[in-house]
């Protein structure tokens, strides 16, 4: 399933998004927010994170103004691998390398067009183990 988060800033976007996923018969889960009105990002990334653990096979995608808050706040839970991306290549890396189960997008900062790019490798690409595990395992541990 796929869990969709965003403060005010990610709305537009996430609404884009959401369009997106309902012509390709793809359901989403959305947590809000619901306007552009002004709202705290940890609250729906909180929302978006429960919803996310509660699969294995479960992604994420966060949606603020920049990414980089909701990226910290994801990172906060040490299951969620949360991986903020605005280009096609970092949402590949984001998957093969670090087996990102978030994908965080900066809504002010990429369109629609974009968007959908990064989604479509970040959903198609696959965690490439090895070395990778590794290191995965090693978070853990921080
Ligand atoms: C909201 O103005 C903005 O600070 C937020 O969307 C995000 O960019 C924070 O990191």
């Amino acid at each position: 399933m796929i869990i969709l988060a965003c403060d005010h800033a990610g709305y537009l976007l996430k609404e884009q998004i959401k369009e997106f996923f309902n012509k390709e018969n793809i359901t989403t889960i959305d947590v809000g927010t619901y306007s552009t009105e002004s709202v705290d990002y940890p609250d729906y990334v909180k929302a978006g994170n429960q919803k996310v653990l509660e699969n294995s096979n479960n992604v994420g995608i966060y949606i603020c103004g920049t990414g980089i808050g909701m990226c910290i706040a994801a990172n906060k839970n040490p299951k969620i691998r949360a991986a903020l991306c605005s280009t096609t290549n970092f949402a590949s890396l984001a998957r093969k390398h670090n087996n990102a189960n978030v994908l965080v997008l900066p809504g002010r900062y990429i369109n629609k067009a974009k968007a959908i790019r990064i989604i479509k490798i970040f959903l198609t690409t696959t965690f490439e183990g090895g070395r990778h595990a590794r290191r995965i395992k090693k978070l853990k541990e921080i």
